[in-house]
């Protein structure tokens, strides 16, 4: 990994101990080192690789519910009742509501009587994070066959998510606008993942060639191509869209680049610490990305161990 500082000061207090399942692997791990591409010359493979050239994709649509609320935010005219409303009408997104509203991000705790009183606390801006990880969250999961490969997608999405809040001011971003940034910023491997049901659909002993070489294959090859259409088709913001469609390549990201550099970065990371490779997360402290955004000696050394203690704190707990 080129780079152009040394010497950076890296403090973890316990020495390395990633989380409680470290070394399991990361599909984009398989993807970048482990994957035999002779092993993925095979129906699946070629089928998902067809449609996705040929464009002939079916995004998943935002649910119903998510879809009320996104349309209420975005209306000058709506007010909290509205959208309290149509929170109403779906109990798990009540239970939501009020769990996040509850929760320490928004400071001390206070007795909330009602949703309307939860989304008053977390704001419009934290509702529509929420309902849009949920969604994510929701899609992704949608077909039980392929629980294992959701369960990792979900995993990095959170993972990203919440290291990208806990360093985002050290990249001068504001940490509620650069948790969904990094959460999202994967978004097409939710539309990767829903194509893959798809053609099991269609053909159900295809089922019998997934694995995850395949899976880890095809959504880290193709969800930058599908990722901006699905992020348009969710209404998520311009720079949502173009990182979704652009972040690993981020020095080729003409709008937004370095929030391209810093959800790049981010995945790197939790690359790394989801693999329990040390040498790699230390030495990410050179990553060009780092370069690219212009981030001095003294915060890499912060970065590295603010999102270290992120992931910790993430992964001790359950994913859920
Ligand atoms: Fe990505």
């Amino acid at each position: 990994m080129p780079g152009s500082q040394d010497n950076v000061a890296i403090d973890l207090p316990n020495g390395f101990q990633p989380s409680s399942r470290d070394g399991q692997g990361n599909l984009d791990g398989y993807a970048l080192r482990n994957v035999d591409q002779a092993e993925l010359d095979d129906r699946l493979s070629e089928s998902i690789r067809r449609r996705v050239e040929a464009g002939n994709l079916v995004l998943p649509q935002l649910p119903e519910t998510a879809l009320k609320i996104m349309e209420l935010l975005g209306d000058a005219n709506a007010d909290i009742e509205d959208i309290e409303e149509v929170i109403e009408t779906d109990p798990s997104l009540c239970g939501e509501v009020l769990r996040l509203a509850s929760s320490p991000l928004y400071g001390a705790p206070m007795s909330l009587r009602t949703v309307g009183d939860a989304v008053r606390r977390v704001g419009f801006r934290g509702l529509r994070g929420l309902v849009l990880a949920l969604s994510f969250k929701g899609t992704v999961f949608r077909d039980r066959r392929l629980v294992k490969y959701a369960s990792e997608v979900w995993r990095q999405a959170r993972s990203v998510g919440e290291m990208g809040r806990a360093v985002a001011p050290m990249f001068g971003l504001e940490p509620a606008e650069a948790f969904l940034l990094a959460l999202l910023s994967d978004i097409g491997k939710v539309a990767m993942m829903d194509l893959l049901s798809q053609e099991i659909q269609r053909d159900g002993t295809l089922m019998d060639l997934v694995h995850t070489g395949l899976v880890g294959d095809a959504l880290y090859r193709n969800h930058e191509m599908v990722g901006g259409a699905m992020a348009e088709d969710w209404g998520l913001s311009a720079d949502l869209v173009s990182v979704a469609s652009c972040h690993h390549r981020y020095y080729e990201n003409d709008e937004h680049p370095r929030q391209a550099a810093f959800v790049s970065f981010i995945h790197r990371l939790d690359l790394y610490l989801s693999e329990a490779d040390e040498e790699a997360f230390l030495g990410a402290a050179k990553a060009t990305e780092l370069d690219f955004v212009g981030l001095s000696v003294s915060d890499r050394g912060r970065i590295l161990s603010t999102a270290y203690e992120a992931f910790r704190s993430l992964h001790c707990q359950t994913v859920g």
